[in-house]
């Protein structure tokens, strides 16, 4: 018998499960029940991911209504949105509907907030199907779209109603993307698990079929989901939900410099775990042989640990500046107090974060 693993998101009225299985048989049996109970029920996912399972769809989905987005960060737009807007309308979609969104954190993300705003609310279920998704998108109920003026400026908080990992489905992930989502993987460990990160540079990198995956990818949700039910709408004055930006104060400036699609968001990600390693050694909490380790753990996550070409010091603490994070004009970074533990810093001078930009590649 297949290992399951499930959890409960514990946020009173909102609470709900995420169950992790490598074969879909668990999700196939909800699904039926879904159906059964008689409502409507549609699947959004990217035409990607449709060809790259297309067995999953046949045989899993079948004949649910399924509307194809394209691939990629471009999807979350007002236009693709509207596309989604009307597809439900056109399947007449009601309020006891249902929305399951089969994808990665885009197809995530914009359904996660088509069925926030459809009919001021619908239900939606994510099925994740890549290694970030599965770790961090689809859990904590954040959704939104980008605008032309910034990354994720419109969106809503909407719980899902169930969370389903199938981690077989990352077979056909490309590496690259498994790579990126090891980034998240990483910062769990570094932000709340010291015996995590232990394990993670032991196994020295993961691969999809590796067996101890299904578990390793259950606990980043379990510390996830520990962390949201805290501090749901990230409104705690020092640490909480914050504490899950560990290295995104970096990795959303670099993104944004370099030009939205030249890193994959983990690979940043990648590049702003050892800068806040190297922050946190230069504010007296870590040693250099922890920042070494950390860089050497990065590296053999197949993740980049510094900029695989210059960008300008000045545009990136600007960027720092301008994140959605920062409150009235203070950037607030979160470092490590030591392995495995995480802290939110306000105050830290400029000149610090300049010279680890520096070491980075920047001038
Ligand atoms: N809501 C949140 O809390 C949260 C957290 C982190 C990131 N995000 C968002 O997540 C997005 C990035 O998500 P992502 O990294 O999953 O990227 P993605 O959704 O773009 O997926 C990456 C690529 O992999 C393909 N793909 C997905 N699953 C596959 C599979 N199993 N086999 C083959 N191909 C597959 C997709 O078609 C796509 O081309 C960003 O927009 C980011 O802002 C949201």
């Amino acid at each position: 018998m297949q290992k399951l693993f499930s959890l409960t998101v514990d946020l009173g009225e909102r609470s709900y499960p995420i169950s992790s299985s490598v074969y879909p048989e668990l999700f196939l049996n909800q699904l039926k029940e879904l159906i059964k109970s008689g409502r409507r029920v549609v699947v959004v996912t990217d035409d990607n991911l449709i060809k790259a399972q297309s067995l999953f769809f046949e045989q899993i989905i079948g004949d649910v209504p399924t509307f194809v987005i394209p691939a990629g960060e471009q999807s979350k737009s007002l236009e693709c949105l509207s596309t989604v807007y009307s597809f439900f309308a056109r399947e007449a979609l009601d309020r006891k509907s249902a929305v399951i969104a089969i994808g990665g954190g885009v197809v995530g993300d914009l359904v996660g907030f088509a069925a926030a705003s459809f009919l001021r609310g619908i239900d939606f279920f994510q099925v994740p199907t890549t290694l970030l998704a599965m770790v961090d998108s689809s859990v904590g109920g954040k959704t939104g779209i980008n605008l032309p003026e910034g990354k994720n400026l419109a969106g809503a908080f909407h719980q899902p109603n169930a969370v389903f990992i199938v981690t077989d489905i990352l077979k056909t992930l490309p590496l690259r993307d498994f790579s990126a989502g090891s980034a998240e993987v990483l910062k769990y460990g570094l932000l709340a698990d010291e015996k995590l990160f232990t394990k993670l540079s032991e196994l020295n990198g993961l691969a999809t079929n590796d067996e101890c995956l299904p578990e390793i990818i259950f606990r980043c949700c379990q510390i996830k989901a520990d962390v949201v039910k805290e501090d749901e709408k990230e409104t705690a004055p020092s640490g909480g939900r914050a504490l899950l930006n560990l290295g995104h104060t970096f990795a959303h400036a670099i993104e944004n410099v370099a030009g939205y699609g030249e890193y994959l968001h983990g690979e940043a990600v990648g590049i702003g775990l050892v800068a806040a390693a190297r922050l946190s050694s230069r504010l007296g909490y870590l040693s250099s042989e922890e920042v070494s380790l950390i860089e050497r753990v990065v590296l053999a996550y197949q993740l980049p640990v510094g900029l695989r070409e210059s960008l300008p010091v000045e545009a990136l603490v600007t960027a720092m500046r301008k994140d959605k994070k920062v409150s009235q004009g203070a950037i607030r970074f979160v470092v490590l107090e030591s392995i495995g533990k995480a802290i939110t810093l306000e105050g830290v001078e400029i000149a610090l974060v300049e010279d680890v930009l520096s070491s980075l590649g920047a001038v």
